[in-house]
């Protein structure tokens, strides 16, 4: 991992438990000089999430995903440079991305983590998708966001194999370690300013390179 020798100020928006946005208040927390979280932000009262937040003091707010215009008021407040969607059960609108939009790196400064080996599986249900089709390898990935549904570049992916003993249960822990490893090491990148766009023999990918 490349020196970050900035503090990379990121918004969290989430709609549930908040497993992911606990790891990287932890990390946050933790390495005070490399992230800071400057706001929790979810959809729904009374989820996990914002229990989390606060038991981390961050601050905390509510915002009704129609409410594009809350939600960029808000943004021009707290200026992240990073939101990073954990569990946010909402697509994005388009002036969000824009906001987030950096014209120098070619994409809005948005990520989400996803719980299957995209472009497989998007939407909702990632793991029990999965699981019922059947796959000998599933996975994480976290991603940049544009307007699709789970469209945007991949910025880190991990794999894992499905055992012939798996219940959904055990196949979706497996998942879940590898999330709360990614999503941190992700931000770690966007943190470093190693998360960039490459067209190179036809196609455009994300790399992570120094
Ligand atoms: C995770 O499985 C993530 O991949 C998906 O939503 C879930 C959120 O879990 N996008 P948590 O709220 O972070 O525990």
């Amino acid at each position: 991992m490349s020196k970050i020798t900035n503090t990379l100020p990121i918004v969290i928006l989430a709609s549930g438990t908040g497993t992911n946005a606990r790891v990287l208040m932890e990390y946050a927390k933790e390495y005070p000089e490399h992230l800071k979280v400057v706001a929790v932000i979810s959809d729904r009262p009374e989820v996990g999430v914002l229990a989390i937040a606060k038991e981390f003091g961050v601050a905390t707010y509510i915002v009704d995903h129609r409410s594009e215009s809350t939600l960029l008021a808000l943004m021009q407040k707290l200026k992240p440079s990073w939101a990073c969607l954990a569990g946010y059960k909402r697509k994005v609108g388009q002036g969000f991305l824009d906001h987030f939009w950096d014209a120098s790196l070619g994409f809005s400064r948005i990520m989400n983590i996803h719980p299957s080996l995209l472009p497989a599986f998007p939407g909702l249900n990632g793991y029990k998708s999965a699981f019922e089709a059947g796959v000998k390898v599933a996975g994480v990935t976290v991603h940049l966001v544009d307007a699709g549904l789970d469209t945007g570049k991949t910025i880190l992916q991990e794999c894992f194999e499905r055992d012939d003993d798996d219940t959904l249960e055990t196949f979706e822990k497996k998942g879940r370690k590898i999330e709360h490893k990614i999503y941190v090491n992700a931000v770690k990148l966007a943190a470093a300013g190693r998360v960039r766009l490459v067209t190179k023999n036809g196609a455009t990918f994300v790399s992570t390179e120094k």
